[in-house]
């Protein structure tokens, strides 16, 4: 994606906000994180704690009722969240009249970076997983709920 500083980016799903941070402290773009079941106090308290307060604005709101203006946003960014709402073939449309003429739609799922081999129970006993990979590892050999 292109994004530029004073741009307005719609993190749609942003979880805790590490994204929206990211975004804000990479790019200078500004950034309405929002999320769901994340509470925005919370993530205020965490975009704060990043001194990111001036350029990233955390909004509760539910990405099929959205409290935006059409036109509103240079950029919609989606990572790891769009198949929690974007469950129609109409949503991507009823999304884009918040992005202005000629703005940006990025969506991004979860992936490993490189092929697994072997079984799971043996990449994560060998240490050649990730810490990260190590623990969704371990969630998955042990059937627990996922992280949210
Ligand atoms: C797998 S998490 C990804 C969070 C974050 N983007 C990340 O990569 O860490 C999916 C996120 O989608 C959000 N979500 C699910 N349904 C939503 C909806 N209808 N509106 C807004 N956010 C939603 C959840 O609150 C959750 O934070």
């Amino acid at each position: 994606m292109d994004l530029r500083p004073g741009m307005r980016v719609l993190d749609l799903g942003c979880g805790r906000a590490t994204s929206s941070i990211f975004l804000r402290r990479e790019f200078g773009v500004q950034v309405w994180a929002t999320d769901l079941w994340f509470s925005a106090t919370e993530n205020f308290q965490r975009i704060d704690d990043a001194s990111v307060a001036d350029g990233v604005f955390p909004i509760h709101a539910n990405a099929r009722s959205l409290p935006f203006a059409d036109n509103f946003f240079d950029a919609v960014v989606s990572i790891d969240s769009f198949p929690y709402y974007g469950t129609d073939d109409l949503y991507l449309n009823s999304l884009a009249r918040f992005v202005k003429l000629g703005g940006q739609i990025g969506i991004a799922g979860a992936g490993l970076v490189q092929e697994v081999e072997g079984t799971i129970a043996e990449i994560a006993a060998s240490g050649r997983a990730s810490h990260r990979q190590r623990n969704e590892f371990t969630r998955e050999s042990c059937h627990l709920s996922p992280r949210f």
